[in-house]
């Protein structure tokens, strides 16, 4: 099917849930500048109150919508939204929301209950809101969607083995739906942070007692990603450059699937593949 409607990256209407905060913040700060329409979905109204003011003072366009994602009535009422200030259109939809802090424990000490709940956080609102705006979408016959997955879907995370799984799910859902929707001039797409610098996972508490020149020895780039680095390849994959991508993964972790079990020496001489840095 040929599609018109992605000729430009202006004027759309982008849809990014956890926008207030961390990288879905700055997804819907990259979008604003970009000239779309961000409809802001978030939890915490203070938080999002703060970016959508934050954007509308730059000039940007800003609707918000306040709600925990993972509930019927926060999904329906996104729904009301859509059709009220944008006519029933997306053209973007960024599923950012996810969490690994339900789960701080190692499996056989965690529950159905907090399985669960990672179920509802990292993937079950994936589909819902997906289910939500693919109507549309298929009509008009274009459409981007970019979830949020981690560099925990391909490396294994102790004590989170429920979160990776659902993650993993994330972009295997990406995979098949990508082949299910490029008929229809729709676009699926997935990003995987590794540790960004955000409220969920401060690089401060992350180095906490430790020597900080230490992170090139496990970061081939030399730092903890920030939320920017994943909000430019969030827009870059919902945008017209990204035209013929469709059903990958992308991670945005400075080398560091590239280097599993590669080691910076402290020494600063090359790497190592020996725990003990020698
Ligand atoms: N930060 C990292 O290092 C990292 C690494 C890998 C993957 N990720 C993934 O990136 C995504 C964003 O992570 P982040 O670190 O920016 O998170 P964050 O916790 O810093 O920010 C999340 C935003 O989403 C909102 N939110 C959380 N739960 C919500 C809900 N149920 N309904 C509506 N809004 C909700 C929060 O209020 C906040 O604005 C998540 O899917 C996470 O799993 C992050």
């Amino acid at each position: 099917m040929v599609n018109e409607d992605e000729t430009t990256d202006s004027g759309r209407t982008v849809v990014v849930t956890g926008g207030a905060l961390g990288i879905g913040g700055a997804a819907s700060r990259r979008f604003a500048e970009l000239g779309d329409h961000v409809l802001l979905l978030d939890r915490d109204r203070a938080a999002a109150e703060r970016t959508g003011t934050e954007i509308t003072a730059a000039g940007g366009r800003c609707t918000i919508v306040v709600g925990d994602i993972t509930e019927d009535a926060t999904v329906a009422s996104l729904g009301a939204t859509i059709d009220e200030v944008a006519g029933g259109r997306v053209d973007v939809l960024v599923n950012n929301v996810g969490d690994f802090r339900p789960a701080k424990a190692v499996f056989h000490k965690s529950g159905p209950e907090q399985w669960a709940r990672l179920h509802q956080l990292n993937l079950w609102h994936v589909f819902t809101v997906t289910h939500l705006v693919l109507p549309g979408m298929i009509g008009q016959g274009s459409g981007a969607i970019v979830n949020v997955s981690t560099v925990e879907a391909y490396r294994g995370i102790p004590g989170n083995a429920v979160y990776s799984a659902y993650k993993a799910g994330v972009s295997a859902f990406t995979k098949s739906l990508a082949v299910e929707l490029g008929p229809s001039g729709i676009r699926v797409n997935a990003i995987a942070p590794d540790l960004a610098d955000t409220d969920q996972t401060p690089a401060a508490a992350m180095l906490e007692g430790r020597d900080a020149s230490l992170v090139r020895s496990w970061v081939p780039l030399g730092r903890f990603g920030r939320a920017e680095d994943n909000a430019d390849v969030i827009a870059f994959l919902a945008s017209d450059d990204a035209r013929f991508i469709t059903g990958h993964t992308i991670p945005v972790d400075g080398g560091t699937l590239a280097a599993s079990g590669w080691y910076g020496r402290t020494t600063q001489r090359g790497w190592t593949n020996r725990p003990d840095g020698a």
